[in-house]
C-alpha cells in the first residue's frame, strides 16, 4: 500500500497591531536598545490579542492563499504553549470560528511546537484520517512574561502563523527529526499563574548545539546537504543563535529566514512567521528544499525538510487588530 503524501498549499500570518520598540522598553526598564540589539537582534515586537484571535486571522489567510473553503479542511492542529484557557483546547474555539470540518487538537512542544504539529498533520493525511489539515502555530508569550523583568520582557512577544497541508502523490515532507531532553525541563519554565523564568546562557548553548544536531540529522535522512537547502527557517529566539547555527551548518545567512528583529520570540509562531515572510517575499520556488528547525522549553527540538511546490508572490507580514482578553 502506498501512503499518500502531503504538501503545503497555503500560508498566512497574524501579528497584533501594537508594536513595542526597544526605545519604549528603554524608557521603563533598566535596559538599552544597544544591549537588546547586540544580545538578541530584536528591534521591535508585537504585543496583544489572544491565541485564538491571532490563530483565527492567520488560519483564515492560509485558507484564502490555498483557495480552500473552511469546510474542506477536516483537521486543525494548533501548536501553542499559551492557550487561552486550561480547558478546553484553544483549537476548539478556532475550529468553530473558522467553520472547519472534522477534528481539532492542541500541541504543546513550546518553540518546537509548530514542527511537531506539522509532523502530526502529515501523519493524519498519510494514514487517511484527514484530507486537508490547517496547521497553526500561535502564542501570546507576553502574557506569561513579567513586564518588569528585563531579562525576559525584551525577548518574548505574540503572533501566529499557519499553513495548509493537502494530499499529494509527490510527498512534500522529506524527513523529520524530533526529540526532547526532559532532564533539562527546569531551564525554561512558567508555573501556573506565574511568569517565564529562563536560564538564558545555558538555553543559548543548548539551542545552538541541539538545533545544529537536529537539522543535520534531518538533512541526512533526506539525503541532502546544506548546499541543497534553498531556505533554512530556524526558531526565531535570538539572531546570535540563528547566526551560530547557520554558520555551523554551513548555510549562508542569505538563505536563512529571519524575522526575530521585527517579531521577538513568539514561540510556536516563530517558524511559520519566518516561513511565510520568506515565501511572501518571493524567496521560494517550486522544487526548493526548505529546512525548518524549532527548539524550546522541555527542552524540545524538531526539524523537518520539505519540498516547496507553490510559486510565491510578494507581500509583507500581516498585522492583525488584536483585542486582549483578561490576564489568565
Ligand atoms: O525560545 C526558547 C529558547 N530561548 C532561547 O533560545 C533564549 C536563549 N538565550 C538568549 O538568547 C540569551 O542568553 C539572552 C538574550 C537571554 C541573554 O544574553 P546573554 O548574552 O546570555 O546575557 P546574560 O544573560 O549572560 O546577561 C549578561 C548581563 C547580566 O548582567 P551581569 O550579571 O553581567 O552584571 C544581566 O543581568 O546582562 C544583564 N541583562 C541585561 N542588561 C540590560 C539581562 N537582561 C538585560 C537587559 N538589558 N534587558
Amino acid at each position: 500500500m502506498t501512503l499518500p503524501g502531503a504538501v503545503i498549499t497555503g500560508w498566512g500570518t497574524a501579528l497584533p497591531d501594537t508594536v513595542v520598540t526597544n526605545a519604549q522598553l528603554e524608557a521603563r526598564l533598566d535596559t538599552t536598545d544597544e544591549w537588546i540589539v547586540s544580545r538578541s537582534g530584536i528591534r521591535e515586537r508585537h504585543v496583544g490579542g489572544t491565541v485564538s484571535t491571532l490563530a483565527i486571522d492567520a488560519g483564515r489567510r492560509a485558507l484564502e492563499r490555498a483557495g480552500l473553503a473552511p469546510e474542506q479542511v477536516d483537521l486543525l492542529v494548533l501548536a501553542t504553549c499559551t492557550p487561552d484557557l486550561a480547558v478546553p483546547a484553544t483549537s476548539a474555539a478556532v475550529h468553530f470560528a473558522l467553520g472547519l470540518s472534522g477534528g481539532a487538537f492542541d500541541v504543546n512542544a513550546a518553540c518546537a511546537g509548530f514542527v511537531y504539529a506539522l509532523v502530526a498533520a502529515h501523519g493524519a493525511v498519510s494514514c487517511g484520517a484527514a484530507q486537508r489539515v490547517l496547521v497553526i502555530g500561535a502564542d501570546c508569550v507576553s502574557l506569561l512574561t513579567d513586564p518588569d523583568d528585563r531579562a525576559t520582557a525584551v525577548l518574548f512577544a505574540d503572533g501566529a502563523g499557519a499553513v495548509v497541508l493537502e494530499p499529494s502523490d509527490d510527498d512534500g515532507l522529506l524527513a523529520v527529526d524530533f526529540g526532547v531532553d526532559g532532564s533539562a525541563h527546569d531551564l525554561l519554565t512558567c508555573a501556573h499563574g506565574g511568569y517565564m523564568e529562563m536560564e538564558g546562557k545555558e538555553v543559548f548553548r543548548r539551542a545552538v548545539r541541539t538545533t545544529v544536531d537536529s537539522a543535520s540529522r534531518a538533512l541526512q535522512r533526506a539525503n541532502l546537504t546544506p548546499d541543497d537547502i534553498a531556505l533554512f527557517v530556524p526558531h526565531q529566539a535570538n539572531l546570535r543563535i540563528i547566526e551560530a547555527v547557520a554558520s555551523r551548518l554551513g548555510v549562508p545567512m542569505q538563505r536563512v529566514a529571519v524575522v526575530v528583529d521585527r517579531t521577538g520570540n513568539t514561540s510556536s509562531a516563530s517558524v511559520p512567521l519566518a516561513l511565510a515572510d520568506a515565501s511572501d517575499a518571493g524567496r521560494l520556488r517550486p522544487g526548493d528544499h526548505v529546512l525548518m528547525s524549532g527548539f524550546g522549553a522541555g527542552m524540545t527540538w524538531a526539524s523537518t525538510v520539505v519540498r516547496w511546490n507553490v510559486d510565491t508572490a510578494g507581500s509583507a507580514l500581516a498585522s492583525s487588530p488584536g483585542t486582549r482578553g483578561e490576564k489568565r
